[in-house]
């Protein structure tokens, strides 16, 4: 038997929850949780309410509750370094130290790594810590992307052309950036396709998960501002509709030269998820970012395909031994689409905007999964908060039928609510699937007139 302590509040834990209960191994879950999800409440022996910054409070209630190991979900608790306290008192984590989980909390550090050590995947960047040299850097690239260095929970990024247009405008935001965090980062625009490429990883061997594309922005055709993630899919073949095999292999091969140079340069073994934004471009596939935990929603699409025992992997992951185990997922479509508050991404002055805190009603979702989010669970029943609600998940031989059992689930939750219709269904994967081709030929033509 293994007594799991589970850090986090999300979907993302109820369905980390939910494969870990399907071990054979009969493991018990304790769930620290910043505020109560009533998902992973039901599948927990017993939940502390806390602080992800409290890690007394983390390291005690594992003492009492004799945790084996811990799975971390979100990466708050990471950055705290809770994974550095928890092994201070020998329990083992899926989940990197702190210093590792630079990865994801220092958008710097892993362009520097990645150029340090020749792994292909870097866009042109440039990394400052003053405003000095700027101005001359955006002369050189047509379009650029500004990002801060640190977490900023998915807010801090800015494309030009999206959310902002002049120099001026990037020169400011430039500034307003190097007052909080010690560096921007300026990336050469990429124009392309985006994918998931969640990977495991015990510091040696890493192994890919199908690849899923996540919908950021909060509106139909993406449109509006950009979110947590308005919800995802993934296919049966265990690529996506707009890339081939190839491009997955491409994003798995750097990220394992990742895995090696991050060991080359600290000593340490990363163990957890090493989950890489890529782009594809006419040129191949990039890499936007590194996460160091499993997406949300990424994690719905493919947890609840995982074949393999979760259990099993984590034991892996903690002793190194992931190259010893065959991880194995289903050969099926998976489509999640997020209930969100009708005023979930809007200004504070809409008319729509006041209601984030509205009661909803979960009737029958039937043949989807259903995994709470930011919920409060009260006497009278199920009110949303000012986040994402509640993940619905459709899983079936194909993308047509599981994004109709998504949607069918959808129409079950009753209130103030939204979600994104567009998500998995067909216009909007031919509209990737044509934006793919549409760069590719602009790529070889421009190659052609070289
Ligand atoms: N170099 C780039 N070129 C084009 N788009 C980018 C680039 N970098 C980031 N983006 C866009 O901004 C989004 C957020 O950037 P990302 O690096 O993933 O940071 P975060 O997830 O921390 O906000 C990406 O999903 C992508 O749409
Ligand atoms: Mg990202």
């Amino acid at each position: 038997m293994s007594n799991v302590l589970l850090i986090g509040n999300g979907a993302r834990e109820h369905v980390i929850a939910e494969a870990i209960l399907r071990s054979r191994h009969n493991p018990v879950i304790f769930s620290y949780m910043k505020s109560n999800n009533p998902g992973i409440a039901a599948l927990s022996e017993k939940i502390l309410i806390g602080d992800y910054n409290d890690l007394k409070g983390i390291k005690k209630f594992s003492r009492d509750c004799n945790i084996d190991f811990a799975v971390i979900g979100p990466e708050d608790p990471l950055n705290n370094g809770v994974v550095d306290s928890l092994e201070e008192i020998d329990i083992p984590c899926v989940g990197p130290t702190k210093s590792l989980s630079l990865l994801e909390t220092s958008k710097s550090f892993t362009r520097r790594l990645i150029q340090k050590y020749n792994i292909p995947g870097n866009p042109i960047f440039k990394i400052f810590s003053s405003m000095e040299g700027i101005d001359d850097f955006l002369g050189e690239l047509e379009e650029i992307v500004i990002k801060p260095d640190g977490l900023t929970g998915g807010k801090g990024v800015r494309v030009q052309g999206d959310h902002f247009h002049t120099k001026d405008e990037a020169l400011q935001y430039c500034r307003e950036i190097l007052e909080e965090h010690p560096y921007v980062i300026i990336d050469e625009k990429l124009e392309g396709e985006e994918f998931s490429l969640q990977c495991l990883c015990d510091g040696k061997t890493v192994i890919a998960t199908p690849p899923v594309q996540d919908h950021k922005r909060r509106f139909i055709d993406d449109k509006g501002p950009n979110t947590g993630g308005m919800g995802s899919y993934s296919c049966e073949d265990h690529s996506l509709p707009f890339m081939n095999l190839d491009d997955v292999a491409e994003g798995l091969k750097i990220t394992q030269k990742v895995a090696e140079a991050i060991h080359k340069e600290t000593g340490e073994y990363y163990r957890g998820v090493m989950y890489g934004g890529f782009i594809i471009t006419k040129d191949g596939v990039r890499l936007l970012e590194y996460n160091a935990r499993f997406g949300d929603p990424e994690a719905m699409n493919i947890l609840p395909l995982l074949k393999t025992d979760f259990i099993d992997i984590c034991n892996a992951i903690i002793e190194g031994t992931l190259n010893n185990l065959n991880i194995e997922f289903e050969k099926k479509a998976t489509v999640c689409k997020y209930i969100v508050p009708k005023g979930y991404g809007l200004p504070e002055d809409h008319p729509d905007a006041k209601s984030t805190s509205d009661k909803i009603e979960v009737d029958n979702v039937k043949d989807a999964k259903l995994y709470y989010s930011s919920v409060d669970n009260r006497e009278d029943g199920l009110y949303m908060t000012t986040s994402r609600a509640i993940g619905v998940v459709g899983i079936a031989e194909d993308l047509e039928k599981a994004e109709r059992i998504a949607e069918r689930a959808v129409s079950s939750i009753k209130g103030s609510v939204d979600h994104r219709p567009d998500i998995g269904t067909k216009p909007l994967i031919e509209k990737r699937i044509n934006h793919m081709k549409e760069i590719k030929e602009a790529g070889r033509v421009k190659k052609n007139a070289k």
